[in-house]
């Protein structure tokens, strides 16, 4: 496990957005799993950034975003379908059908969420996963609780993750209260973890997962026993680590 602590989250896109062209320059094919919220925007602005200046391919690339609401449609602002529309896809050229999103609709939502992992496997595995962590660790929308759950999933959202994503609604009422999201298995199957954390606001969650036990309390936590997984902080993020 690498830690990196940087100056500015400016700082932090763009060492991410290099890792993610190393993997894209070295691997065309490469399966990438996206991450939604705030923190993978100016990620992405350089990844946008890369490609248009023609360094970067995205045409023979396949993406698995992490998670989606239940409940809204994906044309909706506050989707994570439309997220990702707007802040990378229509901006580069990835191919729609290698693009994939939970979908939050299903009629059949177990039923689709064992799809999306059987896709993943025959897509043959995320090579590259960018993760950001919520306020109380969770990876994706995997929230606190007793137990890792293994595969992707219907959720419930805690209140601190509706108190968080409240800013993106109208109001508390209006955030959905359940969510599918990628297990930790499929994350902790990813040939790469890539962890992006920004802000003081984040510094107990980086904390309980790099230095407390590790634990289905703080979800993240189990990253510390993946292979291969760099988190990329800035200096509020890192404020409360012993050492790094
Ligand atoms: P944020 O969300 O980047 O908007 O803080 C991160 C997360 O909840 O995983």
């Amino acid at each position: 496990m690498q830690t990196h602590v940087f100056q500015t989250a400016q700082q932090i896109a763009k060492a991410a957005a290099t890792l993610i062209a190393a993997q894209l320059l070295r691997k065309p094919d490469s399966v990438l799993g996206l991450a939604t919220g705030s923190t993978p925007i100016p990620t992405y602005q350089a990844l946008i950034a890369m490609h248009q200046s023609g360094m970067l391919d995205f045409s023979r690339a396949t993406s698995f975003n992490l998670d989606e609401y239940v409940g809204i449609s994906p044309d909706h602002v506050c989707s994570y379908h439309r997220y990702m529309q707007d802040n990378l896809f229509s901006h580069i050229n990835m191919s729609p059908d290698r693009i994939h999103i939970p979908d939050g609709n299903a009629a059949d939502v177990a039923a689709s969420a064992k799809a999306y992992d059987a896709a993943i496997l025959s897509a043959g595995g995320i090579d590259l996963q960018l993760l950001g962590i919520g306020h109380n660790g969770h990876i994706g929308f995997n929230e606190p609780g007793h137990e890792f759950v293994y595969g992707c999933h219907q959720v419930q959202l805690s209140e601190t993750t509706i108190k968080a994503n409240q800013r993106f609604f109208d109001s508390a009422q209006d955030v959905p209260r359940f969510a599918v999201s990628l297990g930790i298995g499929s994350i902790m199957q990813s040939r790469q973890v890539l962890l992006l954390a920004t802000g003081e606001d984040k510094a107990e969650a980086v904390r309980m997962a790099l230095e407390g036990d590790v634990s289905p309390q703080w979800q993240a936590s189990i990253l510390r026993t993946h292979p291969d997984v760099i988190f990329l902080l800035d200096k509020g993020a890192a404020s409360r680590l012993t050492h790094w």
